[in-house]
């Protein structure tokens, strides 16, 4: 056993005192590990606790005596706790029950509730947004995205609408202050579909395509129970030799049958939007009342649910800059775009968009 004294306090800080016992305790750990009879026990315990020399004293009246009175508590708690540590190792070493306060000092109250981790899960615009991807990967389609902030160009000229177009009207959104010296399609905004990731995809490569692009848009509608200015969409497009409206009909009314079962049918309505042409919405029969008609679907047995149509000739011919391969005279394509949380609110029955946003466990707990 060494005799060392015990030395000064650096300072009263938590860090000090801290270091200090911890120091202490690891040296009267090593000393208690070495001992191997009860005579060394008893040397042990008179080095330690002894009232005149012992280490404890020692420390009582160098640290404790000296210390402001700001830091008596501090130094107080940290010594009742080392002197518990001694006598529990002294208590070990002479083989005799620990006392009440080392024991005290060891417990673990294994009564007390646990630490408990939630299980996350995915948002249920996350999983009906994978959901839709997944109808269309098993059919062959990759998986693409683009960026939420767009050009003017993207967003609206290259998918055919011009500068002042009435078109633009219907899907106005934020735009990034402060552009007005740049160009009109070079400047900033929230994109208000997922179709400009078409263009970019063309861009990017040549014929064929098929490919999918989730992501989230922007737009300035009021909210309201079934409106959000931020919301997600699915945007398809594929384009080949020899593609028809009918490969369009045939591929969206197999993504209706297995998004919500092989009983759903479906019906195109004539429609219009700047990049397709024809342009078509596309019902579903009322999953609630099959058809028969219900207040979900106001009684006409369907639920209008996308928008998709031909590929506009002129689409292509904005891609056809940097891809010549996009003739229109060579080949053709369809594509849609499905709202995420209109098949969401459909698929599990939620009557209010805002409940996907708001971020209230109780709502989201459900989808776990
Ligand atoms: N981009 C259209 C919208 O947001 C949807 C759409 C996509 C329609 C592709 C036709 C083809 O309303």
């Amino acid at each position: 056993m060494t005799n060392d004294a015990i030395s000064n306090l650096p300072d009263y800080s938590d860090a000090a005192l801290d270091q200090a016992f911890s120091s202490l305790e690891s040296q009267v750990r090593e000393e208690a590990a070495a001992l191997s009879s009860s005579e060394s026990a008893e040397t042990f315990r008179l080095r330690w606790l002894g009232r005149k020399q012992g280490r404890l004293n020692e420390v009582s009246a160098r640290w404790l005596k000296g210390a402001p009175p700001e830091a008596k508590k501090a130094l107080g708690q940290r010594f009742n706790a080392f002197k518990a540590v001694v006598e529990a190792l002294l208590d070990e070493a002479s083989g005799s029950e620990p006392s009440d306060a080392a024991l005290a000092a060891e417990a673990i109250d294994i009564t007390l509730p646990g630490t408990r981790r939630l299980t996350g899960s995915e948002h249920p615009i996350t999983r009906t947004m994978n959901e839709i991807v997944q109808v269309f990967t098993a059919l062959g389609y990759s998986v693409g995205v683009g960026p939420e902030v767009e050009t003017d160009y993207y967003n609206f000229e290259s998918m055919n609408f011009p500068p002042g177009h009435p078109a633009r009207d219907t899907q106005d959104t934020l735009v990034i202050a402060g552009q007005e010296r740049r160009p009109l399609r070079e400047r900033l905004l929230l994109r208000t579909h997922t179709s400009p990731v078409q263009m970019r995809t063309m861009e990017q490569q040549p014929p064929p395509v098929r490919i999918v692009i989730p992501g989230k848009v922007h737009r300035n509608d009021a909210q309201d129970a079934t409106h959000s200015p931020i919301f997600h969409q699915v945007e398809g497009l594929c384009v080949d030799t020899n593609i028809t409206f009918s490969d369009l009909k045939g591929t969206l009314d197999h993504a209706m049958k297995a998004l919500f079962g092989s009983s759903v049918k479906t019906r195109f309505f004539p429609s219009f939007f700047p990049f397709t042409e024809p342009s078509a919405d596309v019902q579903i029969s009322c999953i609630f009342c099959a058809g028969k008609g219900c207040r979900k679907c106001k009684q006409s047995g369907w639920i209008e649910l996308l928008g998709c149509g031909m590929v506009d000739p002129a689409v292509f011919a904005f891609a056809a800059e940097k891809q010549p391969a996009y003739d229109p005279k060579k080949i053709s394509g369809f594509a849609f775009g499905m709202g995420v949380e209109r098949i969401a609110m459909m698929k599990y029955g939620v009557s209010e968009i805002g409940q996907f946003f708001a971020g209230d466990m109780r709502f989201l707990g459900q989808f776990v």
